[in-house]
């Protein structure tokens, strides 16, 4: 049944003033100065005397001047706008990492363009060409392009550019990173070590950079149990790293057979619909089947069972990317380099379950050798 229309109230039309935007001219003329004078109030103030600073920026509060940076762009002054380019603005992983990024821009005088690409290459071709037309002064992104050739061109057309959470692999670009083999392989041995001997793995598509370096870290888990990763490691790929696929991955999740009573998920959205999926199945988590996600975003402690996570660094990587980013912006002398950062395993109830035959077996096993 479609819904019904949105019910709104629309207030009789009020023509728009017409619009009328304060002059420079009109600044100076207030102050009784040039106009290159309250030009170099905004731009160069220390070249004007305090006396006369004061009046004009009085002259500039009295008429609410606000100058163009478009204006200030075409002689050839910089942008103060810096473009971010995420793969998903739903995501409190890209959101918190933004936060960090905003934070340090901020204080510096810039301003975000936020652009969300939902994993698309051609959407972030799209959009890396509309800030280019801006000359925004740098580009933080994390790509969903597999390849990294357009971002250093990108950079070598003069507009500063940084990976958030992709790394440059020998490419021309500073990078900041989270080492993503590290934290498949966190999550993994942690289902291992409660005695799992087959998980599944819900994971996005191999032209995410990043679910190619977890699912490299859950198969080296495997390997170094001695188990065979194709078995011990059971993969299920979706389109994308979406609540929504999560809960269409449960539906394959449940059909494998055996049943797998352990699944670890490339991202804390998919883990949700997973949870979801299998609330809805009336599967029990984590007794009948222990979940873990990854990122640790805000809501993974408050879910019930308040799920386990590969925690990342999000506000601290957009904090180092914007970092790095200033620094290019304003040295030739700047050497592009890769801060990376360590993956924590966050253990929750939902996968903390009775301990599982097999393990209870092995520990009262190892008992016996110590005592
Ligand atoms: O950047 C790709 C994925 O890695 C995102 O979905 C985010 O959740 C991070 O974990």
């Amino acid at each position: 049944m479609s819904n019904p229309p949105l019910r709104r109230r629309v207030s009789p039309a009020i023509p728009p003033a017409a619009p009328r935007r304060v002059t420079i001219r009109e600044v100076a003329d207030l102050a009784r100065v040039s106009i290159g004078t309250v030009s170099n109030v905004l731009n160069n103030p220390f070249l004007v005397a305090p006396v006369t600073r004061e009046r004009v920026l009085g002259a500039i509060a009295e008429t609410g001047f606000v100058r163009s940076t478009a204006a200030h762009q075409l002689r050839g002054g910089k942008s103060r706008s810096i473009g971010v380019v995420i793969l998903d603005v739903a995501n409190p992983f890209f959101t918190e990492m933004v936060r960090g990024a905003e934070q340090a821009l901020r204080d510096e005088g810039y301003v975000l363009v936020l652009c969300s690409t939902d994993e698309s290459a051609e959407r972030e071709r799209h959009y890396l060409r509309l800030l280019e037309e801006q000359r925004v002064a740098g580009v933080l992104i994390t790509p969903a392009e597999r390849e990294l050739d357009a971002l250093v061109a990108l950079a070598g057309r003069g507009i500063p550019t940084v990976l958030l959470d992709r790394e440059a692999g020998g490419h021309a670009l500073c990078s900041v990173t989270v080492d993503d083999v590290r934290g498949g392989e966190l999550a993994a041995a942690h289902l291992f070590e409660l005695g799992h001997r087959r998980i599944a793995f819900v994971n996005g598509p191999s032209s995410i950079r990043q679910c190619v370096d977890r699912r490299r870290g859950a198969r080296r888990a495997a390997r170094q149990l001695g188990l065979v990763p194709d078995e011990a490691v059971v993969e299920l790929t979706v389109p994308a790293l979406t609540i929504e696929h999560g809960e269409q991955g449960t539906e394959r999740l449940l059909q494998v057979t055996p049943r797998l009573d352990a699944v670890m998920c490339a991202n804390d959205l998919l883990a949700l619909g997973v949870l979801r999926g299998l609330a809805t199945a009336g599967i029990k988590v984590p007794d009948e089947i222990a979940v873990v996600g990854y990122d640790d975003v805000a809501f993974a402690s408050m879910l019930s069972p308040a799920l386990t996570s590969v925690r990342q660094p999000k506000f601290e990587l957009g904090v180092a990317a914007a970092e790095l980013l200033l620094e290019e912006s304003r040295s030739h002398a700047h050497e592009h380099r890769e801060v990376r950062y360590e993956p924590e395993l966050v253990v929750r109830a939902s996968s903390q379950a009775a301990p599982h035959p097999r393990t209870a077996a092995a520990s009262s096993a190892r008992r016996r050798t110590q005592s």
